[in-house]
């Protein structure tokens, strides 16, 4: 068995920049709502007609693989996480595979939201331990800002989310003391339909309360009516309340599991990156568990949230600003539609 280090980290943000006055242009809220109950100040949006969550991918993937000093055609497994794909099919993973020219290596799709990334990582970790891969590029990537409800019917959901892609490169490690010390992933879809994007879907309404129309035909029928464009009903739903109750129960369970499975505390831990889902959130984990603010990492003042991207931007980001050294305790952790949950241990 081995343990499987991160050899390389990348991330890419596109340029433009709206910051929470930009907003205002489009919908009815405001700079101080949105930074006193997200922290939110800014979020970067990809360009709507020649960036894509792949291409994004791409770019935070190359930095990621020149520092792991391999190459795109050495990469022997991609796990791509993301819930704002390029196509509804087939998924993200082949469209990077084709454009950097890697080999028929295999592309896997992660479909868990904000703890997708987590995910990735630990089915990536397990395939580094029994030896079957030696270079897997986990990618998280999202482009929120092609699907989200502009108007102020919207401004809920809209104002939190940001376009970015972050990646990493897991290799085995030499070192049985280092790389990641454990994975927990989570999932209780009691309130699945909480925090979804219901069409273009096949249930029909099946789950939800409200059924929408749908034309009078034998089979087939569509996946989206215009209706439901008109109506907001196309667009991502989400009680953030609910969203907010059991993330601020959960992260600190998710830590403390892990922590417990190796016999390690919250002082143990060097630096805390929660999914970036809104500052409260993160600055309730911090006082849960007796965190100091040197041992937690935010930057979605900068970003805003960027689901499955948002952990490997801020670990990319935290990285080159010198917050992790050799034999640090990394900790990873992540909450989210479904509602999956996650988190992982790292030892530098
Ligand atoms: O990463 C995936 C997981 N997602 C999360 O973790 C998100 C968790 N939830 C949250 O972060 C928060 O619930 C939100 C930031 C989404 C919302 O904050 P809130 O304090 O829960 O606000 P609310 O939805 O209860 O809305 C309060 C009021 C409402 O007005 P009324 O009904 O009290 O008159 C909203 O219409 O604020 C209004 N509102 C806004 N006002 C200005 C909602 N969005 C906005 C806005 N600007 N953008």
């Amino acid at each position: 068995m081995f343990n499987s280090k991160v050899a390389g980290i990348g991330h890419y943000v596109p340029n433009n920049v709206y910051t929470n006055d930009d907003l205002t242009r489009f919908m009815d809220t405001s700079d101080e709502w949105i930074t006193e109950r997200t922290g939110i100040k800014e979020r970067r949006y990809a360009d709507r007609l020649t960036e894509t969550t792949t291409t994004m991918a791409i770019e935070a993937s190359k930095i990621a693989i020149q520092q792991a000093g391999t190459t795109a055609q050495e990469i022997d497994f991609i796990v791509f996480a993301t819930l704002s794909p390029d196509y509804y099919f087939p998924g993200c993973g082949v469209l990077l595979q084709r454009e950097m020219g890697m080999n028929e290596i295999g592309a896997l799709d992660i479909r868990n939201q904000c703890s997708g990334f987590i995910y990735a990582l630990s089915v990536a970790d397990q395939f580094i331990k029994t030896g079957m891969y030696k270079n897997i590029l986990v990618v998280g990537s999202e482009k929120h800002s092609f699907a989200l409800d502009y108007s102020t019917r919207g401004r809920g959901v809209s104002v939190i989310f940001g376009d970015g892609a972050g990646a990493v490169v897991l290799q085995p490690s030499t070192d049985p003391k280092k790389g990641i010390l454990s994975t927990h992933l989570h999932s209780d879809g009691a309130e699945a339909e909480k925090l979804a994007m219901y069409y273009p879907g096949s249930s029909a309404g099946l789950w939800l309360d409200e059924k929408p129309e749908w034309p009078e035909q034998e089979l087939g029928g569509m996946l989206m009516t215009p209706e439901m464009l008109e109506n907001g009903t196309a667009f991502p739903y989400m009680d953030g309340q609910a969203v907010f109750k059991k993330a601020v129960v959960k992260f600190p369970e998710v830590i403390q599991e892990a922590l417990t499975k190796n016999n390690l505390t919250t002082q143990d831990i060097n630096l805390l990156i929660p999914h970036q889902a809104n500052l409260r959130i993160s600055q309730f984990i911090q006082k849960t568990l007796k965190l100091s603010d040197q041992q937690v990492f935010n930057n979605i003042q900068k970003y805003g949230n960027t689901t499955a991207a948002s952990v490997p931007i801020a670990l990319s980001e935290a990285f080159l600003e010198g917050k992790i050294k050799e034999g640090n305790l990394v900790c990873l952790a992540a909450f989210g539609a479904g509602f999956t949950w996650g988190s992982t241990l790292i030892r530098w």
